[in-house]
Parts: C-alpha cells; sequence; structure tokens
C-alpha cells in the first residue's frame, strides 16, 4: 500500500496515529536542524517535519529533495509548534521515520501554487504541471460535480443519455467544420459534429422521447473568451412538447445547478426578454442584466435641434446615463473616446454630457446646442446632477447598438457593476428566423434551419420572410449565452419551405438534408431542444475570466494544442494513403 491517509485528511484529532502519505514536494525549508516539506496532493498539503535527532540516512534522503518530487512518507501525526491558519491541516505536522523517494522531478519551469509564475503559454505547454496548481484542479472538480448533478437532474426527469458520432458528415448552415478524411473512401470527408443536432432530432422520430448527452462539439470559428473550437455542450431533446414546456425544464436545471453547486436559492421564474427588446435596450442578444444603463434613442432630441452636422446627419443616436459619473476627467473620457474607437468597435466618435449640480449640462457638443435642447436631452435620459450621458450616432441602427454595447459593457465594468458572484438570469426569446448575410447575398438561418416559426408568423414566411419570428430561445446569465435552443418543425412541407427560402433547391436540400426529411415521412413527433454549453457554466460559476480555465486541455487562440504541438503535419505516406496532395499558400 502506498499511502494509508491522504495529505488532506489529517487534523489534530489524529495526534499519534503512524500514518503514510504519498505525494509530490511542493517546497522545503532546510533551518538547519530542521527540515520541512510541504506534501501536496490532490486533496491538500501536510507539513513533513525532519529533525536534527533523525537517524543519518533519513536526513541525507530528505536533504536530497527537490520540488515535485514524487515521495511516499511514514511517520506520527504530531501537534505543530507554529500553526498554519490557511491550511486545513495546519495544526499537525507528519514527524517522519521512513521517506522513499518514488521519483525524482526537473525543476518545474513555474512554481506550482495557487498564483503560478508562469505566463499563459509556458503553462499551457507545461499543462500536465498547471493542473497539479489547486485552483485550476477545483475548476476541474467543479467541471465533475456539475456533470454529475446535471445527469441527476436529467435522469430524474426520465432523459435517456445517448451517445451520437462524432464521425459524420458535413452539413451547411453553421460555422465552419472540422473534416476528417476517410482513408475507405478515398476522396471523401468525414466531418465532426458542430452539435448533434439533426442526431437528436432522429432520436425523437425513433421515439426515445427524452434524449441528453454530455457531448464534444466542434466548430472551426474564430476564437473568444467564451469560444473554443472543442467544447462541450449539455444536449438535450424532448418530444410532444412546447417552448414553455423546455423553457420550464431547463430553468428548473439551472435552479437545481445553482443551489447544488453555488447554495444559491433562486426562487422567482427567470425574466424573459423578447429579442427585439434586448436588441433596442442594450444592443446585444445576450444583455449583460446585472446592472441598468438602457439604451435612449434620441432621435428626436439631438437630430435636427441644433447645427452639429454628425447627429443631422445620422440615421440613429442613442446613450447611456453613467450615474453619478459626471466626475469624469478630459483624460478619461478621451480614454472611452479611444475605446470606442477601436476597430473591434469602431465608433466614429464619442459624445458626453456631464450633468452639473444645479441641473445644467455641460456637454461636447454645448456650441451647437442651446441649454433648452441639451435640458431635453437630460430628462430624456432620466439623468440627474453628477451623471454622466455618453451618445454614440451613425447610419445604420444595429452598428450603432452594438457599439454602444460595448461602451455599456466598459462603463459597466469601470463602475464595478459586473460583480462575479452576483448572478443575473434570463431567456431571450422571440428570436428572428433568419438574417441577411451580406457575404452569402441572401437569408441565413439565425439559429438553424430547422428551427420552427412561430405559428402566427407563418403567412408572413411567404410576404415578409425578414420579418418572422422563431420559436427559439436562449438562456442568458451574466452577458453570457449559457444555453440556446427552439422547438423543431416536424413538418415536411414547413421544412421544404425553409429550406427554399434559405436558397436550397429541392435536389440540394435532398443532398444535405436527405436523412432528416426522409425520417420525417415516417411519423415524426412534435419537438425541441436546448443545448447548454458545459464550458460556459462552469466558468460563470468558478468566475473565470476565460473557458479555457476549466478544460483540461484547451486550445490557444490560434486554435493550437501547444502541449501536444497540435495542429501539425502529416507524413507523406499517410498523405499517400488519403490520396491527399497539399497546396500550401505562398508563404508572405
Ligand atoms: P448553439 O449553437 O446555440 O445551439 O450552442 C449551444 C450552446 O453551446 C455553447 N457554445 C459554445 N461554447 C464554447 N465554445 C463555443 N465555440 C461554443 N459555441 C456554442 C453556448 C451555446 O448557448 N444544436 C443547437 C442547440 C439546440 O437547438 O438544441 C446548438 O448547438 O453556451
Amino acid at each position: 500500500m502506498y499511502r494509508t491517509k491522504t495529505c488532506g485528511e489529517l487534523r489534530l484529532a489524529d495526534k499519534g496515529q503512524r500514518v503514510t502519505l504519498a505525494g509530490w514536494v511542493q517546497s522545503v525549508h532546510n533551518l538547519g536542524a530542521l527540515t520541512f516539506v510541504d506534501l501536496r496532493d490532490r486533496y491538500g498539503i501536510t507539513q513533513l517535519a525532519f529533525t536534527e535527532d533523525a537517524p543519518e540516512e533519513l536526513k541525507r534522503q530528505a536533504g536530497k529533495l527537490g520540488r515535485e518530487f514524487v515521495v511516499q512518507a511514514t511517520g506520527v501525526v504530531e501537534e505543530r509548534y507554529s500553526k498554519n491558519k490557511n491550511l486545513p491541516t495546519g495544526d499537525i505536522e507528519i514527524l517522519v521515520s521512513e521517506l522513499t523517494i518514488l521519483n525524482e522531478s526537473l525543476t518545474p519551469p513555474f512554481t506550482i501554487e495557487e498564483e503560478s509564475d508562469g505566463g499563459d503559454d509556458i503553462r499551457m505547454k507545461y499543462r500536465y504541471l498547471d493542473l497539479r496548481r489547486p485552483v485550476v484542479r477545483k475548476n476541474l472538480e467543479l467541471r465533475h460535480r456539475m456533470t454529475m448533478e446535471v445527469r441527476r437532474y436529467l435522469d430524474s426527469k426520465g432523459f435517456l443519455e445517448i451517445e451520437t458520432p462524432m464521425l459524420i458528415g458535413s452539413t451547411p448552415e453553421g460555422a465552419r467544420d472540422f473534416v476528417v478524411p476517410s482513408r475507405m473512401n478515398p476522396g471523401q470527408f468525414y466531418a465532426l459534429p458542430q452539435s448533434p443536432q439533426t442526431l437528436k432530432q432522429l432520436l425523437m422520430v425513433a421515439g426515445m422521447d427524452r434524449y441528453f448527452q454530455i457531448v464534444k462539439c466542434f466548430r472551426d470559428e474564430d476564437l473568444r473568451a467564451d469560444r473554443q473550437p472543442e467544447f462541450t455542450q449539455i444536449d438535450c431533446e424532448m418530444s410532444f412538447v412546447e417552448q414553455e414546456d423546455i423553457i420550464q425544464l431547463f430553468e428548473g436545471m439551472a435552479k437545481h445547478l445553482f443551489r447544488e453547486l453555488r447554495g444559491v436559492e433562486l426562487t422567482e421564474p427567470f425574466p424573459r426578454m423578447s429579442w427585439d427588446e434586448a436588441m433596442r435596450l442594450y444592443g446585444s442578444d445576450k444583455p449583460d442584466t446585472r446592472f441598468g444603463m438602457p439604451f435612449v434613442e434620441l432621435m428626436d432630441e439631438l437630430k435636427g435641434t441644433g447645427e452639429f452636422s454628425v447627429f443631422n446627419d445620422a440615421a440613429f443616436i442613442a446613450g447611456i446615463c453613467a450615474e453619478g459619473q459626471a466626475v469624469y476627467t478630459r483624460k478619461q473620457l478621451d480614454q472611452l473616446t479611444d475605446f470606442v474607437k477601436r476597430p473591434q468597435i469602431g465608433a466614429k466618435g464619442l459624445v458626453y454630457a456631464r450633468v452639473q449640480e444645479d441641473g445644467s449640462v455641460k456637454s461636447s457638443v454645448d456650441k451647437f446646442y442651446t441649454p433648452e435642447v441639451l435640458n431635453r436631452l437630460r430628462d430624456k435620459m432620466n439623468a440627474k446632477a453628477g451623471d454622466l450621458i455618453l451618445i454614440l450616432s451613425g447610419d445604420d441602427a444595429m452598428r450603432v447598438r452594438k457599439q454602444l454595447c460595448e461602451l455599456r459593457l466598459e462603463m459597466g465594468s469601470r463602475m464595478g457593476l459586473r460583480d462575479k458572484n452576483k448572478f443575473s438570469l434570463l431567456w431571450v426569446v422571440d428570436f428572428p428566423m433568419f438574417e441577411w448575410s451580406e457575404e452569402e447575398g441572401r437569408l441565413m438561418a439565425m439559429h438553424h434551419p430547422f428551427t420552427h416559426p412561430k405559428n402566427e408568423d407563418i403567412p408572413l414566411l411567404d410576404t415578409n420572410p425578414a420579418a418572422v419570428r422563431a420559436d427559439a430561445y436562449d438562456m442568458v446569465c451574466n452577458g453570457v449565452e449559457v444555453g440556446g435552443g427552439s422547438i423543431r418543425i416536424h413538418d415536411q412541407a414547413l421544412q421544404a419551405k425553409m429550406f427554399e427560402i434559405l436558397g436550397f433547391t429541392p435536389e440540394k436540400a435532398q443532398q444535405q438534408f436527405g436523412f432528416l426529411m426522409n425520417a420525417f415521412k415516417y411519423g415524426a413527433p412534435p419537438h425541441g431542444g436546448l443545448a447548454y454549453g458545459l464550458d460556459r457554466w462552469v466558468s460563470l460559476f468558478a468566475g473565470l475570466d476565460s473557458i479555457r480555465d476549466c478544460i483540461a486541455f484547451p486550445k490557444n487562440n490560434s486554435g493550437r494544442d501547444v502541449m501536444l504541438d497540435a495542429p501539425g503535419a502529416l507524413d507523406k505516406s499517410q498523405l499517400d494513403e488519403l490520396c491527399l496532395e497539399l497546396r500550401l499558400p505562398e508563404e508572405k
């Protein structure tokens, strides 16, 4: 037996026990006569003590220890002379009588403590060392507990966990696919699933009634803090349900997770907001509702009411009111202006107005407007003395809203309104069915082509498809889309019409989605579902800035696994076997 106890479990009550521990040497403190070693395993840290009167051989062994050596130590649990209040085991130490070095270690490239001294790249390269750090390990523990709770909840609701294949066919209408060449079918490729969407619908046709799967999904898209090229969904589908049934069941799951994992009791139903309202008030389909600061549209107040040509030429003007921020200095306002002008945001400029103590308004466009106009602006913004009004304008309302959304989030952060320990959840509903793609020059499905339009909007499919709303819903928490789903089309004629609007010929639709459309000829039940992003849930619960930190072996922002050094080149023989020839772009 390698050990009788772990490094996290011994307490003062165990005093006098003879125990054997095994773990990694976190640190060695040599105080001349005494040597102390912090021994770490997954469960905690226990101090080992080597005293002056220990046998010479033992002292010699202890003298050889270095950071991250793997050792086994046997000894008696003693009360510590100077206790460490920061450690659960801080009242005791092991007076070691036997020590075995199980394995030596090179000096690690960074220290393995709560705060590492390694940069991101080096930590990712040596991720197995990074994972020894308790902060990172805790995220994986939380992830484990979350998947256990998800399974418990869904099992209690009658869901079956069913696996679906990873090697499937490529389907259009989503992100880019990752593809896998088939050796046995030269010139043909599998695609890795962006989600098991069509497969779970087939499981409903198969009568499984309630399906779930905690499943890897693959999307070849640009990465951000909350996006990885491979990520995990809690993917679910139900038969004979309406939108309300799905919302109730998965709101229940969110509440269950908050209760079990965060000790937070969410008693109220989550608010619902239409996509339209979310865009109008927050410029985002995933508004951060931990704070207010909604948009106020200002066309009536500022267009044509003064000599400011920027506003007079604008097709859209809107502002936000940052409470109590009139104290912002010129320098801070310049910083904000630079912020909105960054290429990723793209605003041309920022207009501000401070409400003075006496209620009068002092703004960057004073010379163009009368005090009366500025007072009307203040009243429309509902601004009080001490508030700061920030205004953006432009020739495209949606673009200005998105810019103002970034500014609102920035102000929220600066004002400390985005507390990671506060959770604000809502459902965003009534998404548009389609969105216009400039790139493709056609309507695209906003969610996916199997999403059911709202019954009352079905007539609009013929007259004004762009105005059709979908039975689609997203759950949003603190400005993060944590899940989304929809009621699906189960009627063949409606599905055919949808493909037609999306620009598929019947032949193309048959070629791409024939497997699903054919299945629907054999009695498809009304069905719908949802997928939660597991990585996003865990990172919200753990208060992380990036989902990377709750994934054991994540990719970096260029989609690389720096530890495995993947992706990498293939041998010529492998390419030959796959009948592939490379034509690489010229090096710049
Ligand atoms: P959707 O594309 O909205 O829906 O994805 C569902 C949820 O998965 C998470 N997510 C991601 N997480 C990390 N990295 C990514 N690249 C990433 N992309 C998505 C989000 C998102 O809400 N088949 C539909 C679901 C359905 O209709 O049932 C789907 O995949 O949290």
